[in-house]
């Protein structure tokens, strides 16, 4: 490409996000705006050429392939085939709306949102605002000024491999054992892969005010209450003294072979440099997000343009960059690394990365906590 057309789409670029800014001074607002006009730009330019959509047929058979999919009835295969062309669709317009990262066809792309939701998240909450357990601390202000500029857990040892929650809502398990073995690690110096299962099974601890609102296996649950609970229990197992089953079963919690004990948590206010701070002193933070970018989700940094801020998912905060991604005002911006539990064949070899865009989008600021751990 000529070097002239560069330079003026450079600077009609810059002129345009500039106008923006100095037109509307607060950032949410600003951003809202900015959005606006790029969702019904890409909107307008979705109905061209697509391959995906037009070889839905090859896409289905690689994906039944890759992830060893079968169906029992001709009938059961029809459906799988009109969900997965209905996701190809949905993944088209999520790349389109988060162009920062890369949507397509992924390993839950024969399930409809709903299932998806029903099987592979798990945060129990209705209310906006929960109360917290009795034990729950607010996390001290910490200072922020020479914090580093990229950090990550997994390059300190704190974060055990990526684990498969399956097909049950149990999210939140693998969100609370990432955040313990992290703070564990921290205190004793050994990295210990700690019980989902004692969880799903054992923690039936409840949000003190809501009703219904108690962890409950694959069903749901929070990671606050989960470190209530294991602060009252006494501590927790090994992941192969109390193997992972993916399906809810009766306590079989051992008190002889506890391996991590909470010693205290908190929840971290929902400023992004506070939330720094907290994982570089604490370790890596339990955080629940908005799910919905991540069934298409493939790789990337995920910065959708709009995005609710409802949690339906608890993921662990291990990390972030200061430079990850472009977006249209042509600087390198911020980003959270993640750890999910979807296994290593989903995102970046099970991990997520989502844009630091100081805006709480998808809810990522507002339920991030953190543990400390008892040194055993
Ligand atoms: C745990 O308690 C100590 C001592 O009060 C405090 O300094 C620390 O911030 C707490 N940690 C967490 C994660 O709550």
């Amino acid at each position: 490409m000529d070097r002239l057309f560069l330079f003026s789409l450079f600077l009609s670029l810059a002129l345009v996000s500039s106008v923006v800014a100095s037109t509307v001074g607060d950032g949410e607002y600003a951003s809202i705006i900015v959005d606006d006009t790029l969702i019904r730009q890409v909107v307008s330019s979705s109905h061209g050429h697509d391959d995906l959509l037009l070889n839905a047929d090859h896409h289905f058979s690689l994906f039944k392939t890759k992830y060893g999919k079968t169906y029992s009835t001709q009938e059961e295969h029809d459906h799988r085939f009109s969900v997965f062309k209905a996701n190809l669709r949905r993944a088209k317009s999520h790349q389109l709306l988060d162009p920062s990262a890369v949507h397509g066809v992924t390993k839950f792309s024969d399930l409809t949102p709903s299932e998806f939701r029903r099987n592979h998240l798990g945060i129990n909450k209705q209310k906006r605002h929960l109360r917290l357990p009795s034990d729950a601390n607010k996390a001290p202000i910490l200072p922020t000024k020479d914090l580093p500029t990229d950090f990550d857990w997994r390059d300190h040892g704190a974060v055990t491999g990526v684990k498969d929650q399956g097909s049950c809502g149990s999210c939140w398990s693998f969100s609370t054992t990432g955040a313990l073995e992290g703070a564990h690690f921290l205190s004793t110096g050994e990295l210990v892969s700690l019980s989902e299962q004692q969880l799903v099974d054992c923690d039936h601890e409840c949000d003190p005010e809501e009703y219904g609102s108690c962890d409950s296996g694959c069903n749901g649950g929070l990671m606050n209450n989960a470190f209530e609970y294991i602060l009252k229990s006494g501590g927790i197992e090994r992941e192969q003294d109390y193997p992972y089953t993916g399906k809810d079963g009766t306590c079989n919690f051992d008190k002889g072979k506890i391996a991590a004990k909470v010693s205290n948590f908190s929840v971290v206010s929902i400023d992004e440099d506070q939330i720094a701070a907290n994982l570089v002193k604490n370790g890596p933070l339990a955080v629940a997000i908005n799910a919905v970018w991540m069934q298409t989700y493939i790789g990337g940094v995920s910065c959708p343009y709009i995005c609710a801020k409802n949690q339906d998912h608890g993921v662990l905060l291990v990390g972030y960059g200061a430079a990850g991604y472009a977006p249209i005002r042509l600087k390198d911006k911020p980003y959270w690394i993640i750890k999910n539990s979807w296994g290593e064949n989903w995102g970046e070899s099970g991990y997520y990365k989502f844009c630091r865009a100081g805006r709480n989008l998808c809810g990522v600021d507002s339920m991030v906590s953190s543990v400390a751990a008892i040194h055993t």
